[in-house]
C-alpha cells in the first residue's frame, strides 16, 4: 500500500529530516501534515548542510513533490526566505515541486507578536514555545477566525482580513506595553503571498488523485508525539497533532492507504522547552549527550539554538508513542554519540506515590513525580559510525537496540549511527 507515514516518537529532533532524506528515495510525493516554521529538520548531503523548517525534507531528492498540507499553519514570509535559501544552494523548489494547501492557516504577524506576549505574561510557567506564532495561529483556525492560505489568491481579500487581524491585535499590544505590528511587516506578508500564489493548490484532491495513480507517499512528521495537544503533557506541548491522526486529518487522505508507520526515536532522551522529563540529567552526563555546539548535531535547536535538556531513553514514553501511533517498526538515531560510556541506563517504569507504573500518567503533576525505574545495560568504548551492518556494531551496542526493540514489542530495522546519509546500519 501508498502510503508510509514517519512521526517523530519523543519530543520532537529525533533526527526526522535525515529519516526523511533516506526514505524519499522511494516515495513520489513527501508531505508535511502539521505544525509549521517551529520545526527544524536538518539533512547533510555532501559537504551542504540544509535546515528546514517549512519545505518537507523530500525536496533534496529531485523526482519528488513536496506537499504542505491542510494541517499545517504557513508563515509566507518564512516560506518565501525558505525558498529562496534552497534555491541559493542549487535547489529549485518551482510550483512543479512544491504545492501549499489551499486550506492550511496563515501565521499572521499577530499570531508572532501575541506568542511571544503570552509567554512574557505566563513568565515562569512559560511553555518555552519557539515564538513562532504557532499557539496563535492553531487557536484562530479552531476558533473559527483565522485566515486561509487560499485567500493570498487574491491580495485585495487577504489584505482586508490580515489587517482586521492585526488591528485589534496592534490595540491589545498597545495596551500591554508591547512592540505592534508595523506597517513594514504587513508589507513584508503582502509581498510573500504574492510570491507563493503559484503554489496554491487543493492538496487533497492532488494527494488522492496521486493515490489513485498508484504513487508512493511519504508523510514527514514535525514535532514529536510527546508534544502532541492531546497526547503530550498538557500544557506543555505544541498546538496541533503531530502523532498519525494528525497525519490523516492534516492531509486528507484515509485510512485504506497506510501501509508503514514509522517510529523515529534518539537512543536517549532530548526535549527543548519547558515540562516534565522523568529521565533529565543534569551535570557531565547531561553534557556529554548534548556535546558542546561545535558540532552540528550536538543537542541545540536547529529553529532557535537552544541547547537541549538531555537525559536516558525513557522506554515507558517510547512504548506510549509506539501505542498511540501504532508504529509498525522504529528506527533508532544518534547511536554513535553513546560510544564511550561505561553504562547506559534506560527507564523500564515509573513508580509514582509508591506505585510501580509502566505506563505514563495522564498529569503533568503525577509525571513530575514519576521515579524512573531504570534497567542498567554495558555500555561500548568503540567508535560505530563506520558501521553499515549489524555484525559491524559492538555487541553492547547490538545489545542495546534489541533491548529498545524489546520493549516497545516493535522491530527496529535501521539505526543511524552518524548524520552523513550513508551512516545507517541495517539491522537484518
Ligand atoms: P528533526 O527535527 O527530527 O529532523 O531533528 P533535528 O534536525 O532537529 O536534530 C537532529 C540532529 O541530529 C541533526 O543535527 C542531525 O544532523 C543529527 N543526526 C541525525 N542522525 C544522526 C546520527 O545518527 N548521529 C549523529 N551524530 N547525528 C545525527
Ligand atoms: P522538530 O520538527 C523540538 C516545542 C517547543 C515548545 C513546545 C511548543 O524540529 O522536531 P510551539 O512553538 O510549537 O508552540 O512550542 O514545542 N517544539 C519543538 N521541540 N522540535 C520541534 O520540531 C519542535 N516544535 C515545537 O520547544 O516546548
Ligand atoms: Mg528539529
Amino acid at each position: 500500500m501508498p502510503v508510509t507515514i514517519m512521526i517523530g516518537a519523543q519530543w520532537g529532533d529525533e533526527g526526522k529530516g535525515r529519516v526523511v532524506d533516506s526514505l524519499a528515495t522511494q516515495a513520489d510525493v513527501v508531505a508535511r501534515y502539521s505544525g509549521g516554521d517551529n520545526a527544524g529538520h536538518t539533512v547533510f548531503v555532501g559537504e551542504e548542510l540544509f535546515k528546514l523548517h517549512l519545505i518537507p525534507s523530500g525536496i533534496l531528492h529531485p523526482r519528488t513533490v513536496c506537499v504542505l498540507g491542510n494541517g499545517m499553519v504557513i508563515n509566507p514570509v518564512s516560506l518565501v526566505k525558505e525558498i529562496d535559501q534552497l534555491a541559493a544552494m542549487g535547489i529549485d523548489v518551482t510550483p512543479d515541486r512544491l504545492i501549499i494547501s489551499t486550506r492550511a492557516h496563515v501565521i499572521t504577524p499577530a499570531h508572532i507578536a501575541l506568542d511571544a506576549l503570552r509567554e512574557r505574561a505566563l513568565g515562569a510557567q512559560a511553555i518555552g514555545t519557539t515564538l513562532r506564532g504557532i499557539g496563535p495561529a492553531y487557536l484562530d483556525k479552531v476558533g473559527r477566525s483565522g485566515i486561509r492560505a487560499g485567500s493570498m489568491r487574491d491580495l485585495a481579500e487577504f489584505e482586508a482580513l490580515l489587517r482586521a487581524a492585526i488591528d485589534p491585535t496592534n490595540d491589545h499590544l498597545r495596551e500591554a506595553g508591547a512592540d505592534i505590528v508595523d506597517e513594514a511587516r504587513v508589507q513584508a506578508i503582502l509581498d510573500a503571498a504574492q510570491r507563493l500564489q503559484p503554489y496554491l493548490q487543493d492538496t487533497t484532491a492532488y494527494l488522492n488523485r496521486r493515490l489513485r495513480d498508484g504513487s508512493q507517499v511519504l508523510c514527514e512528521g514535525a514535532q514529536g508525539t510527546l508534544l502532541d495537544v492531546d497526547h503530550g503533557s498538557y500544557p506543555f506541548v505544541t498546538s496541533s497533532n503531530p502523532s498519525v491522526g494528525g497525519a490523516l486529518s492534516g492531509l486528507g487522505i484515509g485510512p485504506k492507504h497506510i501501509d508503514r508507520v514509522i517510529g523515529v526515536a534518539k537512543c536517549f532522551s532530548t526535549r527543548v522547552g519547558a515540562g516534565p522529563m522523568p529521565t533529565e540529567l543534569d551535570g557531565p552526563l547531561a553534557d556529554r549527550l548534548r556535546g558542546t555546539g561545535e558540532n552540528f548535531w550536538d543537542e541545540f535547536g536547529t529553529t532557535t539554538g537552544r541547547p537541549r535538556r538531555c537525559g536516558w531513553l525513557d522506554a515507558v514514553l517510547l512504548r506510549y508513542a509506539v501505542e498511540i501511533n501504532g508504529f509498525t517498526e522504529l528506527v533508532i538515531t544518534k547511536l554513535d554519540v553513546l560510544s564511550g560510556f561505561d553504562e547506559l541506563k534506560i527507564a523500564v517504569a515509573y513508580e509514582v506515590d509508591g506505585q510501580r507504573l509502566d505506563y505514563p500518567p495522564a498529569t503533568v503533576a503525577e509525571i513530575e513525580r514519576a521515579q524512573p525505574v531504570y534497567e542498567t545495560l554495558p555500555g561500548w568504548q568503540e567508535p560505530v559510525g563506520e558501521a553499515r551492518r549489524l555484525d559491524d556494531l559492538p555487541e553492547n551496542a547490538a545489545a542495546y537496540v534489541r533491548r529498545i526493540a524489546e520493549l516497545c514489542g516493535v522491530p527496529v530495522p535501521v539505526v543511524t549511527v552518524g548524520p552523513e546519509r550513508d551512516q545507517v546500519v541495517q539491522m537484518a
